[in-house]
């Protein structure tokens, strides 16, 4: 079977590098919130441009942080996409707040930012864009109805790091940017782990204590926050990781390239020229995805569908049951993830592509 990630070959490429930080770490006797965060951060936040960056204990938290950061709690309306991980969502009601979400557009399953005007209201106190797959929303329309209604944009770039939008990074542009280091995350730790970035010094100051149960001198809180540290181990892998990443995302954008030359058959998602993809996910459209799925796997390729069930229908999501939101209902039918890493070899590359190229429907 051609896996769809392969972390043990990941972590073997580093082996010395990574067992050297954990033996650091572990020989220094201060495991959170120490000299290897404080480092992380910083290093994390100059290669992004960023001002500042907090080291947080998921993505999902990096969410829920910065929404509480810019002041959302319970009473407030944010407003998301339809086609995303549910994590975004969970995210933004751990901040106390209501999820609303609107449909994708169809060439690509980014937030259609048409849809977002309609859906606000004096609750409404946020945006979270999703980049999804590694691709970057169109921030400039994003930015400019956020201002017109004087909203906060928190970037979900949990699958977008490195990705840019008119040269700048993903994270950097709104109010907050929110990173996830999940391990299958173009930058993954051995954990969970994630990041928050933002050029606001206070918002800033807020977070550093935010996730450290709203403390901001030892014992004095001014803050009702929550535990969310990202501990020392994952900030030192981190660390040894992140001077790969320009490499990682480079093959990863060879492998995506390679793909869009030789399969045939399938539909690519539409690849907007503002800037340049971090290739988290290559999702491609397919008639009849579900028995295309099964013979992927029958042939011995893992492959995945980035997501089967749009937002509004998740027994989970409590509003807009009714609602219809065609683009992503019908999206969702006829996606599927095929591997993308940068330790998949080419001769897997070929094979998968060979295999695809056999199917009959
Ligand atoms: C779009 C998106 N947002 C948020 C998250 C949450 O990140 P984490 O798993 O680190 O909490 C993920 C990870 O799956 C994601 O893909």
């Amino acid at each position: 079977m051609i896996p769809f990630n392969n972390f043990k070959l990941h972590y073997q490429d580093l082996k010395p590098n990574i067992d050297e930080a954990i033996t650091r770490v572990m020989d220094s006797g201060w495991y959170v919130l120490g000299k290897e965060v404080v480092a992380f951060e910083k290093e994390f936040a100059q290669y992004l441009n960023a001002k500042h960056c907090v080291g947080v204990a998921s993505g999902t938290e990096a969410i829920t942080l910065a929404l509480m950061a810019n002041n959302i709690g319970i009473g407030d309306e944010i407003i998301t996409t339809n086609i995303t991980a549910f994590p975004t969502i969970t995210g933004i009601v751990q901040a106390g707040a209501k999820p609303i979400v609107v449909d994708v557009f169809k060439e690509n399953g980014l937030i259609d930012y048409t849809k977002i005007a309609s859906k606000i209201n004096e609750k409404t106190k946020g945006i979270v864009p999703v980049h999804l797959y590694g691709q970057s929303c169109d921030m400039d329309y994003i930015m400019k109805i956020a201002k017109q209604y004087n909203l906060c944009v928190i970037e979900d770039c949990a699958q977008a790091t490195g990705a840019t939008y008119k040269n700048k990074k993903c994270g950097t542009i709104g109010n907050c940017g929110a990173f996830s280091f999940y391990p299958t995350k173009n930058l993954g730790a051995h954990g969970d782990a994630g990041a928050i970035t933002t050029n606001n010094e206070e918002t800033y100051n807020k977070l550093l204590s935010l996730r450290n149960y709203g403390q901001t001198k030892r014992y004095y809180h001014d803050f009702n926050g929550i535990n969310s540290r990202l501990d020392e181990l994952q900030a030192a892998i981190l660390r040894v990781k992140l001077p790969f990443l320009k490499h990682w995302n480079k093959k990863r954008a060879q492998i995506a390239s390679y793909y869009k030359e030789h399969l045939k058959g399938v539909t690519f998602l539409k690849e907007n020229e503002y800037g340049e993809s971090a290739n988290h996910l290559f999702v491609i459209k397919v008639a009849n995805r579900d028995h295309f799925l099964k013979y992927l796997n029958n042939n011995g390729v893992a492959a995945l569908i980035h997501y089967p069930i749009p937002i509004h229908k998740q027994k989970a999501f409590l509003y807009q049951k009714d609602e219809v939101l065609e683009v992503s209902e019908n999206f969702s039918s006829d996606i599927l993830s095929l591997p993308i890493y940068p330790e998949l070899s080419e001769k897997n590359l070929q094979e998968i592509v060979t295999i695809i190229n056999k199917y009959e429907l």
